[in-house]
């Protein structure tokens, strides 16, 4: 790269070169790694855009069959997004700027408005919250979806499980570590195989310190209003995802273990991935160590240690949970970012694409 032999005689003049230096600094940050560093989104940085007109959202059926209101200015009235509008009427369609397709519903039989003429510009967008596994056979969608929408951070409209924002200042008081622990290691699983990897590790660790099992594969189910309350009397959570899968991080760690007040212990997608969401020293990956056994001790000696432990919330000053649960505010998203999405794209193989961990 030329960013340090730029000559002179070509830029005179010191602001250029300043600027270019800035340019030459912020790609070779990028190419270093710094997109593994935590930068949580920020949501101001879409509210201003040029664009004058609505963008119409059609979502061609509800996932799961339970459909919302739409009524009123609805992406504006709930979620504070403009000139965004959403709508599920099928009659729409040669209107709409982006048509949604949630996968659920099509690996259980629903089909592609192939026979209507697709208007010029429109987007057909795929969406699934799904981990790689549960999402079918896609190969038939080659070539069809312009648009991804999952909780993969390289999809085109990312929708997480939950993200970190930041504190506004009168909120930062209110920093409450919970320390009345009576459970080491707590975990709540209703599915359990004994081939995941995450009952492996579970086994391993609960050779070593004492893990307190939940839910129904122990016949110990919670209730929902009794989950965080138990949760939060537990030292650690372990946050393990049933598919080990890029960026998938669910509900696991943003409510039970953050919400609940226990430091995640969490294992599902590679630790890159994690550290790029999440703040540092706010969480424990199990490849970071060595052996089950040594993630065993560290937990045991962390405990112990209420200072160090209590080091593992100080993220709690800054930010706070929010979760994504309601499907409107997922597609409203889709507005905010509309005006940068990709002049032309398709999904030559979505198959590879999903599949691609
Ligand atoms: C938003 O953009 C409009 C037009 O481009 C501009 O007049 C206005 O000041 C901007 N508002 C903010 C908050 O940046
Ligand atoms: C945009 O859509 C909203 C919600 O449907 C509607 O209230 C508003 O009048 C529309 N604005 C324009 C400029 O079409
Ligand atoms: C601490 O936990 C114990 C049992 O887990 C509970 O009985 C007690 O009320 C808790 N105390 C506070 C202050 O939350
Ligand atoms: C969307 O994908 C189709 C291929 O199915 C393509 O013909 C169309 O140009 C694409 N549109 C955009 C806006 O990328």
């Amino acid at each position: 790269m030329g960013c340090h032999n730029t000559k002179k005689s070509v830029f005179s003049s010191m602001k250029m070169g300043l600027v270019i230096s800035i340019l030459c600094f912020l790609s070779l940050c990028l190419l270093n790694g710094w997109q593994t560093r935590f930068q949580p989104i920020n949501p101001s940085s879409f509210s201003n855009r040029s664009r004058s007109r609505n963008v119409t959202i059609l979502l061609w059926y509800w996932p799961f069959h339970r459909s919302f209101s739409l009524r009123g200015d609805m992406c504006w009235d709930l979620y504070r997004i403009p000139r965004c509008r959403l709508v599920d009427q099928r009659s729409m369609f040669p209107s709409a700027d982006v048509v949604v397709f949630h996968n659920r519903e099509l690996v259980q039989g629903q089909k592609l408005p192939f026979d209507l003429p697709r208007p010029q510009g429109q987007r057909w967008a795929w969406m699934s919250l799904e981990a790689p596994v549960y999402n079918g056979n896609l190969g038939k969608y080659a070539n069809i979806f312009n648009m991804t929408i999952t909780y993969r951070r390289d999809s085109d409209i990312t929708i997480p499980y939950g993200q970190l924002l930041p504190k506004a200042a009168e909120e930062h008081l209110v920093d409450d570590v919970p320390l009345n622990k009576s459970s080491l290691v707590c975990w709540v699983v209703s599915n359990y195989r004994s081939q995941h990897k995450r009952s492996q590790v579970y086994k391993e660790l609960s050779a070593v310190v004492p893990v307190k099992v939940y839910g129904r594969w122990t016949k110990t189910p919670l209730p929902s209003r009794a989950l965080l309350p138990t949760i939060s009397g537990c030292y650690f959570y372990l946050a393990f995802e049933n598919s080990l899968s890029k960026d998938y991080i669910t509900e696991k760690l943003w409510r039970n273990a953050y919400q609940g007040g226990a430091v995640p212990v969490v294992m599902g997608a590679p630790l890159g991935d994690y550290k790029a969401v999440l703040p540092p020293n706010s969480f424990i990956h199990v490849d970071e160590f060595a052996s089950v056994k040594d993630l065993g001790e560290y937990l045991q000696q962390l405990a112990e240690d209420k200072k160090r432990y209590s080091e593992y919330f100080t993220w709690k000053q800054q930010w706070k949970v929010k979760l994504y649960t309601d499907w409107r505010e997922r597609l409203c998203k889709i507005c905010t970012q509309y005006d940068s999405l990709p002049q032309q794209k398709v999904y030559s193989d979505l198959e590879a694409w999903v599949n691609n961990t």
